[in-house]
């Protein structure tokens, strides 16, 4: 079982987890985040963990499967100072912070665009950024699950072999509350810089680019040469002459 005063033992914060909510088993913490919210009981920094996470929400309206006590199944609630066209850094900013946190641990996490976090060509973990507009600015939860003390056995099926955890990479278990604390750690020094060297810092741990990929966006698909992010956090396409922005969709390596 996660302990909060573990966690809480190791950031060096001032605002994100200094209010952590732990609930053993639970729908979403996305959910849950929001929830608390609503009724008044959440200001920005607040974070929801669960061990045991039910109807895990994963991007493009996918699931996402947490193995429960094994892995790490959190949110965080920002209210960050970014113009709404903006806010797509946040989930890089996760991204970068979770490899800060994993190198920690002796863990090569890689970047993928948009924001997966994958370890040896596998998916180590993902982000789910949920954003709600108030008249004193946006408010965004930042939904993390990170495979950490999973083995391939405790994967369903459908996830072999495209699923990893720290575990299978370092052949043996760690603590998950210092790896989430140094998440909270370097994510709240990134937002403390105002996200300025984020783009930078997310490309210099992108596992794919300059690389050939393949993109499948909501307008069709598209081959070309992985550039980087721009300023709002797109991945840019380069075909031929042109370069495309990417909104919401699915990247994969191109093989060969
Ligand atoms: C993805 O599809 O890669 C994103 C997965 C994000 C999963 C996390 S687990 C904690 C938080 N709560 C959810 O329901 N989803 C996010």
């Amino acid at each position: 079982m996660l302990s909060v005063e573990a966690v809480q033992s190791h950031l060096t914060t001032r605002h994100l987890g200094r209010e952590i909510a732990y609930y053993p088993s639970t729908g979403s913490t996305n959910d849950d985040l929001w929830s608390l919210l609503d009724a008044g009981k959440a200001k920005a920094g607040q974070v929801v963990i669960t061990d045991d996470q039910r109807s895990g929400k994963g991007r493009q309206g996918r699931r996402w499967f947490s193995a429960a006590g094994l892995g790490l199944t959190f949110s965080v609630l920002l209210r960050p100072e970014l113009p709404p066209e903006r806010l797509g850094l946040l989930s890089l900013g996760g991204g970068v912070a979770v490899v800060d946190a994993l190198a920690l641990e002796g863990i090569k996490g890689r970047l993928k665009w948009p924001n997966d976090i994958v370890c040896e060509g596998r998916k180590l973990g993902g982000i789910l950024a949920e954003s709600r507009m108030t008249d004193e600015g946006p408010l965004v939860v930042i939904g993390l699950g990170i495979n950490v003390n999973e083995r391939i056995v405790d994967f369903p099926a459908e996830l072999h072999p495209a699923a990893v955890s720290v575990y299978m990479v370092l052949g043996k278990p760690i603590q998950r509350e210092p790896l989430l604390a140094g998440i909270l750690n370097h994510l709240e020094e990134l937002l403390a810089d105002s996200l300025d060297d984020v783009t930078s810092l997310w490309q210099e741990r992108c596992d794919h680019l300059g690389r050939p990929v393949r993109f499948q966006g909501p307008d069709g698909r598209l081959e070309g040469r992985f550039t980087g992010v721009n300023p709002a956090g797109q991945g840019l396409i380069e075909t031929g002459s042109e370069i495309h922005e990417l909104t919401a969709g699915d990247l994969d390596l191109k093989p060969g």
